[in-house]
């Protein structure tokens, strides 16, 4: 497959043909969500309806076309409809939908590349259908590991939306409310460094990750029962806005776990399989998790998932009886595995890195220009763009955020809101031409958030 596929397809967008969402949508909308509920608030703040998507394109069934640069929610990285990935789901789809976890050929391809690409002896898998049932089962999976119950994870981080999952995760807010009032039992939460606003610095001003790190030591001997089982992280957080750590943390965290003899569970769902760059994001500081879950990119599109333990692990993937109905299906195999292939044959990584660099300096232009631009963020294609009120007090300008998305998607931008941090996931095929589109898209927004509110 030349790694040009989608280009045919991008040509001419976006292109706005209604007022959006347009005429059907909203008919076709308001019908299903009479019914539909609980979505997310990407759909609320803009209710249009897909039919088509193909490379770095998505289609609504007024027949407007708009630019992609949520990839679905960080799902269908390679682009909408790769042919390479969707003829490996056919094939089996019309050959062989489940065999539970019996070995199947794909199965067998696939976890010999799983191998093949993982760092250190990350080799014991098991596969899923969603991210949270990955990170679920990796949760039971360190419980039976180093048989302790307590685990520590990191403020604005997320982990799904099962019961442990939401214990992992700040509890009030909207998608995971109503687990409350409490978080399971032996689950804390800790601050993490945010370098835009860090909460422990060193005297010149700079985030001081030892102080991060003697904080757990403090809370785990005052706060916990002393039966910690693994730190559960993101290794970048997604949802939280793309805040990626200083390059000091992990391999200080990770020292850390080793001398005190916790697991690091390292949730790769949303950041893993090469959207920052690198196969895992924790590859940027040469950390090897014990744990790892993979997700959203792994499948590209298709519902497939995993959670990896190092190999002196393996036996505790026994003992929790890892499996499930849905977990390894070949056509689930089939999807990951070209996917995997695809990266590899396309040179994705190499692309990420060099338009995701041209990404990041284009984005710090618009934070010079821009008096609402607090902060902007990213590595590869994981970007955020931070607005604020005021770039002194840098008080969050959550009402800005929802405009800007607003605004972007009517001008024919396919996107993630998520409060005052903008986020942008686009297809890792994207090149610096369509970047260039997306970003100007968002910048035109900005300005006439800004002309509204006055500071222009
Ligand atoms: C880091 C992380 N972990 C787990 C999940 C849950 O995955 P899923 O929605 O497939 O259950 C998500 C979803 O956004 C995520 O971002």
């Amino acid at each position: 497959m030349a790694a040009d596929w989608w280009k045919a397809s991008a040509a001419g967008i976006p292109s706005i043909k209604t007022e959006v969402p347009g005429p059907k949508s909203r008919v076709m909308h308001e019908k299903t969500s009479r019914h539909y509920r609980g979505l997310s608030g990407q759909v609320q703040l803009f209710p249009v309806c897909f039919e088509e998507g193909a490379g770095i394109t998505l289609t609504d069934v007024d027949g407007n076309r708009y630019l992609d640069f949520s990839s679905g929610i960080y799902v269908t990285s390679l682009g909408h409809c790769h042919p390479k990935v969707s003829e490996a789901v056919a094939h089996w789809a019309g050959k062989l939908m489940n065999a539970h976890d019996f070995t199947t050929p794909v199965k067998e391809k696939l976890i010999e590349k799983m191998v093949d690409i993982l760092p250190g002896n990350l080799n014991a898998i098991q596969l899923y259908s969603d991210g949270t049932s990955a990170v679920e089962a990796a949760i039971r999976a360190a419980r039976a590991i180093n048989n302790k119950h307590e685990f520590i994870s990191c403020f604005r981080d997320f982990h799904g939306k099962s019961m442990a999952a939401v214990s992992c995760a700040q509890m009030v807010r909207g998608d995971v409310f109503s687990y409350g009032p409490t978080r399971a039992p032996g689950f804390y939460m800790v601050p993490r460094p945010n370098p835009y606003r860090p909460t422990f610095t060193k005297p010149d001003g700079t985030i001081d990750s030892d102080a991060y790190i003697r904080f757990y030591d403090e809370f785990i001997q005052e706060g916990t029962v002393g039966n910690v089982s693994a730190f559960v992280l993101e290794p970048v957080q997604g949802w939280g806005g793309s805040i990626f750590p200083p390059d000091d943390f992990f391999p200080k965290l990770r020292a850390y776990c080793d001398k005190k003899g916790i697991l690091l569970l390292d949730d790769e769902v949303l950041a893993g399989m090469g959207r920052t760059g690198e196969w895992l994001a924790l590859d940027h500081w040469n950390v090897t998790p014990d744990i790892v879950t993979f997700g959203k990119s792994f499948g590209n599109g298709f519902p497939v998932t995993a959670m990896v333990v190092k190999e002196q692990y393996a036996e505790a993937l026994d003992k929790i009886s890892a499996s499930s109905s849905y977990g390894g299906n070949p056509m689930a195999c089939a999807a990951a595995l070209a996917s995997i292939e695809v990266i590899e044959e396309e040179q994705i990584l190499e692309n990420v890195r060099s338009v995701g660099d041209f990404f990041m300096k284009r984005m710090q232009r618009m934070k010079d220009d821009h008096p609402i631009v607090g902060d902007v963020k990213g590595k590869g294609f994981l970007l955020g763009i931070e607005l604020v009120k005021d770039k002194q007090t840098k008080e969050p300008f959550p009402e800005a955020g929802k405009l800007v998305y607003q605004k972007a998607f009517r001008k024919g931008l396919a996107w993630i809101p998520a409060g005052h941090i903008l986020r942008m996931s686009p297809p890792l095929i994207m090149d610096q031409h369509y970047a260039e589109m997306g970003l100007a898209m968002i910048e035109e927004s900005i300005a006439e958030v800004e002309r509204e509110h006055g500071y222009r």
